[in-house]
């Protein structure tokens, strides 16, 4: 559960409402009271303890949650009113707290070390004579000048205050340099010492292209490790960072995939033979930030693991780890039928490349480059590389060994959300072990009704707190609003151009019904509007609980991508859609409240809601002409084309 909703699990809104509206008071199901956002003398504005949702049918005609109650009260961004509410509520922010400018000023201090240390060690190995040995290793592992500049691999010279004394006069002190990896601390606080020395130098980079630490390899036998790497520190997590993003991140766009290669020097060499969608992990197991990070960027993904470690118990383990981290989150995909459905799970494109035996990407590539983009597409559908490995080492002669791989395949079967993939692999098991195929069915249907569906994951509020929020039901759209926008930022523009045309409002946060995706489309608004500040998607602007989100709409994004001109035809009419979809919200809660009021005997009241549900539905009714309109002259505009 994200921190809105454990939240909004533990505020109640009519006690956390009642604090700032004193005039609140129950009427029916709903509660009742004077609108603190306009002067009014007769409440229009209502508070659902149903849906834990609030809306004033009064002049001011805003709506929305706890989240846009205190935002509109109090003036709050949504970052203010999360900060606010999770102290009311009592939940903890897992974040840096009070002194953020500090902790800020203190990063920038240890980038800019890690950043000057890698200028150092490039220059050293263009320039130092004593990096003879180095630069012979460099051409020797067949990386050329274009490579070591890109990558801006270096040179760390065999002395113990070679970038120390470099450092020092720059006038940093020595414990920065230790707190940002480069200097080994001495325990009796006596001056410190050089941690990489005669070592070739591999910068690692975040996906913004700022160095974060460093791999250093050993250029001789007697030296160990073979790569000494930065600390863990503030700005390095090695679990977290791929090595290579930001050089890789265009062509991972571009291409629609990223292949996960485990070393620098086998990302290094794919650039180098003009690959240049590869990423290194960096030797762990793939984790969850790593894929979460890739799903900005692409929806498939391939790892050309080293003969060794591929079908071993820790790729499995972390190929778990990626179906895991690739399938969470967001996926609502469009319907012929303009609704949406939710898919999940295996249906991110996950692959495995299988290189020959005793071969890692790097040897491969240097021996036979041309054959690489081949060996990429022909990697195996992730199920089908789980199927192979997991009965590779089994006797299916056998019924231990066949009740072995029904059991752990049947899990990975059982989430392909796609019903024609899933009934392939089902046959595709039931030959391998010999059993009949609608044992197998049986089976998987057993199965299923004990894990819940995805679509009842995120579509309903979880079981312990509220009951179902209305705002989720219309998530779908709006997240493929966001979706869309992200993807061609530069349609916002034309977007809101055809709907003022049509004197309707521009698209804007109250659109949102979930307070998250409002949010959202601020920061998207913003970094659309800024002209190519940058091509990355709208992080610095966002909220880091907002991340998790973005993350999942990117993914929507990518795995179904559209044109530019369906996005320019569709987004307006989607936005019509959300606020037909709020109004018609409007209308029940209007129509609920009519009911209460009659069996109340409260006849102005009835006669109150019957006015506004028929101004709603004349409010519904501009909103269809205008979708009419909008379809027409997208139709129009179509003949005309075809009529040359
Ligand atoms: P490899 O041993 O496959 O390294 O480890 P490599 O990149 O192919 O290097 P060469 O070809 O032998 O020069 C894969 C990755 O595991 C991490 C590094 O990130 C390395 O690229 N690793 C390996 C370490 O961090 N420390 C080590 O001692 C070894
Ligand atoms: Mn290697």
């Amino acid at each position: 559960m994200g921190v809105v909703d454990e939240i909004k699990g533990r505020l109640d809104i009519v006690d956390f409402i009642a604090g700032y509206v004193p005039s609140l008071t129950k009427a029916g199901k709903t509660c009742k009271g004077l609108c603190p956002f306009h002067a009014e003398k007769t409440p229009s504005f209502i508070v659902f303890p149903e849906t834990q949702t609030w809306h004033c049918f009064g002049a001011c005609g805003a709506g929305g949650d706890i989240f846009s109650f205190i935002m509109r009260q109090e003036g709050y961004q949504f970052s203010e009113a999360l900060r606010f509410l999770a102290d009311k509520a009592g939940v903890l922010l897992a974040e840096r707290s009070a002194d953020d400018a500090e902790a800020d000023k203190r990063r920038q201090k240890l980038l800019e070390i890690v950043s000057l240390a890698a200028s150092f060690f490039h220059s050293r190995l263009l320039q130092s004579p004593q990096a003879e040995f180095a630069r012979n290793y460099v051409a020797r592992r067949g990386l050329g000048a274009e490579t070591v500049q890109t990558f801006q691999l270096g040179y760390a010279p065999n002395r113990w205050d070679g970038l120390k004394t470099h450092l020092l006069q720059k006038g940093y002190a020595e414990a920065d340099l230790a707190a940002a990896g480069v200097l080994i601390a001495r325990e009796d606080k006596s001056s410190g010492y050089d941690r990489f020395r005669d070592r070739f130098i591999v910068p690692i980079r975040n996906e913004r292209g700022q160095t974060i630490g460093f791999g250093a390899r050993a250029l001789r036998d007697e030296q160990t490790p073979k790569y000494l790497n930065s600390p863990q520190n503030a700005l390095f997590d090695k679990s977290a960072a791929l090595f290579g993003l930001d050089i890789a991140k265009n062509a991972i766009r571009e291409s629609g995939q990223a292949v996960i290669v485990e070393g620098y020097m086998d990302a290094l060499q794919a650039y180098e033979q003009g690959y240049k969608n590869v990423v290194a992990e960096m030797g762990t197991a793939l984790t969850d930030p790593q894929l979460k990070l890739l799903k900005r960027y692409a929806g498939r993904f391939v790892l050309a693991l080293d003969a060794d470690s591929a079908g071993s118990a820790a790729t499995l383990r972390g190929i778990n780890t990626a179906r895991q981290a690739l399938t969470e989150g967001v996926k609502a995909v469009p319907t012929a039928q303009g609704g949406f459905r939710y898919e999940g799970r295996l249906d991110a494109d996950l692959r495995i490349v299988s290189l020959p035996p005793g071969r890692d990407p790097d040897d491969f590539l240097r021996e036979s480059p041309e054959a690489w983009a081949a060996l990429v597409e022909q990697a195996l559908p992730l199920v089908d590389y789980y199927i192979q490995t997991v009965t590779a080492s089994l006797n299916l002669e056998v019924a231990k060994d066949k009740a072995k791989a029904v059991a752990t395949l049947m899990p990975v079967l059982r989430e392909i959300p796609n019903s024609v993939e899933q009934e392939h692999y089902l046959q595709q098991l039931a030959r391998l072990v010999t059993i009949d195929e609608r044992v197998l069915r049986a089976e998987l249907e057993r199965a299923a009704q004990k894990t819940a569906r995805p679509a009842d994951r995120y579509s309903a509020r979880p079981a312990e707190t509220k009951p179902q929020s209305a705002a989720k039901t219309t998530g779908g759209l709006e997240e493929y609003c966001l979706a869309m926008l992200l993807g061609r930022p530069g349609t916002l523009n034309s977007v809101n151009k055809k709907l003022v045309a049509q004197n309707i409002d521009v698209l804007n946060t109250e659109d949102f019904a979930d307070v998250q995706n409002g949010a959202l489309f601020l920061a998207v608004k913003h970094w659309a509007v800024t002209p190519n500040a940058t091509t990355d998607p709208p992080l610095q602007t966002t909220d880091p609980h907002l991340e998790g989100r973005l993350a999942g709409v990117l993914a929507l994004w990518h795995n179904r991508p559209a044109p530019l001109e369906y996005v320019e035809r569709e987004l307006p009419k989607l936005v019509l859609r959300m606020r037909r979809n709020r109004l018609e919200k409007q209308i029940r809660e209007l129509n609920q409240m009519q009911r209460d009021s009659l069996q109340t005997n409260d006849r102005d009241g009835a006669l109150q809601c019957r006015r506004l549900i028929s101004e709603a539905k004349d409010n519904l009714n501009i909103l269809d002409k205008a979708h009419d309109a909008l379809s027409i002259t997208g139709r129009r505009r179509m003949e005309e084309t075809f009529r040359g």
